[in-house]
């Protein structure tokens, strides 16, 4: 599937992004230069100079200021020309096609749409990143195989739990017999899977101060704006009311940040964290966390990888659908929605 445009996406962590260096990244099938400003404020251009097209990626930077290593044209935070050795009187047109840019909860959003439009209201909410109260560790991975849809998809619908994560995020067939509840919103899906009296997963084995059956509880929203998934979940022993909201001490809480970024209509940037809301005061609950969630996203990777791969080949196979895809299909049917809203405001422009 295309990328909507007009909406904010995680162009890439903050520390991706250091003062003095210059990033470059492919975002929405357009290469790109990240970087920051005098007062460390980002900014995104098109890793491309007006003058003659050499990327600017290959350029350097002189303060807040951005000088192509070609013929030495330099160019200010707005993206505007202060520069041409041997020439004078500097042209308008040697502008640099800049980005809207914002920088929250650690992370740098882009909006790579009608600038216009790019109202920072419509960042997606993403603190558990930031906020004093949870312990989070950046995580990215590289799909160099698969649209973002694809992906997306996978994160709609938890019956592969089970089968996908068997080992380590675990749920057996139970992850598949769960009935998930799913909302819908202009802005997207909330989608409830709640585990009565169900094993602890493998992956939490070595984190839980307590044996025994568990109640579990993964409460999700997907937004289309920047394809955010924001997920409440966790363990707590079964029977405590875990699942009507009780979060005694002992729980095993969690919230992850999942953002999907179309590098190409082929490939995909994935940024995520997972935090951790108990024993903040204990950093090898975060890196255990991040280092066994980093293994089961692998598996993730594996199979849908290889599932693109067979779609690819087979460009024109129907798709056979189950119960389990309500999720993914009215996640499909809202970005179509969107995307079509999109090209018919653009073909009447
Ligand atoms: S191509 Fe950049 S200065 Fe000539
Ligand atoms: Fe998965």
């Amino acid at each position: 599937m295309k990328a909507l445009r007009n909406t904010w996406y995680v162009a890439a962590w903050d520390f991706e992004v250091e003062p003095g260096r210059i990033l470059a990244r492919r975002l929405l099938d357009e290469a790109l230069i990240l970087y920051r400003d005098e007062r460390g404020g980002p900014l995104a251009a098109a890793d491309r100079c007006p003058h003659r097209l050499a990327p600017l990626s290959a350029g350097r930077l002189e303060g807040g200021a951005l000088r192509c290593m070609y013929h030495g044209l330099l160019f200010d935070s707005a993206g505007r020309c202060i520069d041409v050795p041997g020439q004078e009187h500097i042209s308008p047109n040697l502008k640099l096609k800049t980005y809207p840019v914002a920088e929250r909860d650690r992370l740098i959003w882009i909006w790579m749409g009608d600038a216009a439009l790019a109202d920072p209201a419509l960042i997606p909410d993403a603190h558990w990143l930031a906020a004093p109260d949870w312990r989070a560790k950046p995580g990215y991975i590289h799909y160099d195989r698969a649209n973002y849809v694809t992906i997306m998809d996978n994160l709609l619908d938890f019956s592969h739990l089970g089968f996908v994560h068997e080992n380590t995020l675990g749920g057996g067939r139970v992850s598949a017999e769960v009935k998930p509840q799913i909302e819908r919103f202009e802005w997207g899906l909330r989608i409830s899977r709640l585990y009565s009296n169900t094993p602890l997963a493998p992956y939490l084995k070595g984190l839980a101060k307590f044996d025994g059956p568990v109640d579990r509880w993964q409460i999700y929203d997907w937004r289309v704006a920047g394809n955010l998934l924001s997920m409440d979940f966790g363990s707590a022993p079964a029977g405590v009311g875990a699942l009507e909201g009780a979060r005694p001490p002992e729980a095993l809480v969690f919230h992850t940040v999942q953002a999907l970024t179309p590098e190409t209509e082929g490939s995909t940037h994935y940024f995520w964290a997972a935090a951790n809301g108990f024993e903040l005061d204990n950093p090898t609950v975060t890196e255990e966390i991040h280092r066994q969630t980093a293994i089961a996203f692998a598996e993730d990777k594996f199979i849908i990888q290889a599932q693109q791969a067979v779609i690819d080949e087979h460009p024109h196979e129907r798709m056979t659908g189950i119960a389990a895809d309500a999720g993914l299909q009215q996640g499909r049917a809202i970005l179509g929605r969107l995307l079509q809203a999109e090209a018919e405001r653009e073909a009447a422009a």
